[in-house]
């Protein structure tokens, strides 16, 4: 099966229009100055997709990398610091081999449920083992996930339609051993004039995991500190959250 993310990668802005990026982007910065290292300068974007949050983050003065394994998002996101010019260097790479040398970050961050697409958790553990090793001592990890009680309630048995201009999508999440599937259905309208779409069909897999284990793994893996928060909040996060933000350090 092609890469899912590859192939709405065209899409995927016109798609997730709403999201509050600025927000996103801005609470990074403000749980990055919780950490003891500074100045934080040089930052990696785990699974950085178009790109959306890499802007925003470089608009602030950090240098970034993004690293991302799907090449069409690498595309769109190429293309956006084309046009802007930014200190930003998209790299294509799977975040379960980084490729980097030892304390080469000051720090990580990795958004949008992102990480949920590790389905197994010592794989999720060894991807906290390089992150800890490509950071330097004192400086954030941060990301977010959604709960396993999330995935397994709010997400169970879910059908969500949604339009934009260009766009209808259907959204039909199961729940099955652990697993949450997305059946992901996208028609794009390719002619305005007669209301013609084509229509792209796939499925998204992730897994949920507890704050608690998610904590203990980190600290396994040599980051003395773990905060977590319910997301977009300093509030802590709870088994019972949607999405739950860590800082790592
Ligand atoms: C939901 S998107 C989030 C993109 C971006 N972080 C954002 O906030 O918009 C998830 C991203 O994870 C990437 N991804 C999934 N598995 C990956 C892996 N093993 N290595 C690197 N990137 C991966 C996908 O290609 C996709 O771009």
């Amino acid at each position: 099966m092609e890469n899912p993310f590859t192939l709405i990668a065209e899409y995927y802005d016109e798609v997730m229009q709403k999201v509050n990026y600025e927000e996103w982007a801005r609470y990074i910065k403000t749980l990055f100055s919780m950490a003891p290292l500074k100045p934080i300068k040089t930052v990696l974007d785990l699974a950085s997709g178009t790109g959306n949050i890499s802007t925003r983050m470089a608009a602030y003065g950090y240098e970034i990398f993004g690293l991302d394994y799907s090449l069409g998002m690498l595309k769109v996101a190429r293309k956006k610091i084309e046009e802007k010019s930014l200190p930003v260097f998209f790299i294509q790479g799977n975040f379960r081999r980084i490729p980097f040398r030892e304390h080469t970050f000051d720090g990580v961050y990795s958004t949008f449920d992102s990480l949920n697409n590790i389905l197994d958790a010592d794989e999720l553990s060894d991807t906290f083992q390089q992150v800890r090793r490509i950071l330097r001592n004192g400086g954030p990890f941060v990301f977010d996930l959604n709960t396993e009680w999330s995935l397994k309630t709010e997400w169970d048995n879910l059908t969500r339609v949604e339009e934009t201009a260009k766009t209808i999508s259907i959204w039909k999440s199961r729940y099955l051993n652990g697993i949450s599937y997305l059946y992901f259905t996208l028609f794009v309208k390719i002619d305005p004039e007669k209301d013609h779409y084509k229509r792209i069909s796939t499925v998204f897999r992730e897994r949920g995991y507890e704050p608690s284990e998610i904590k203990t793994m980190l600290k396994r893996n040599g980051f003395e500190k773990v905060f977590i928060f319910d997301h977009f909040t300093l509030n802590p996060g709870k088994s019972r959250s949607s999405r739950v933000t860590y800082l790592a350090y």
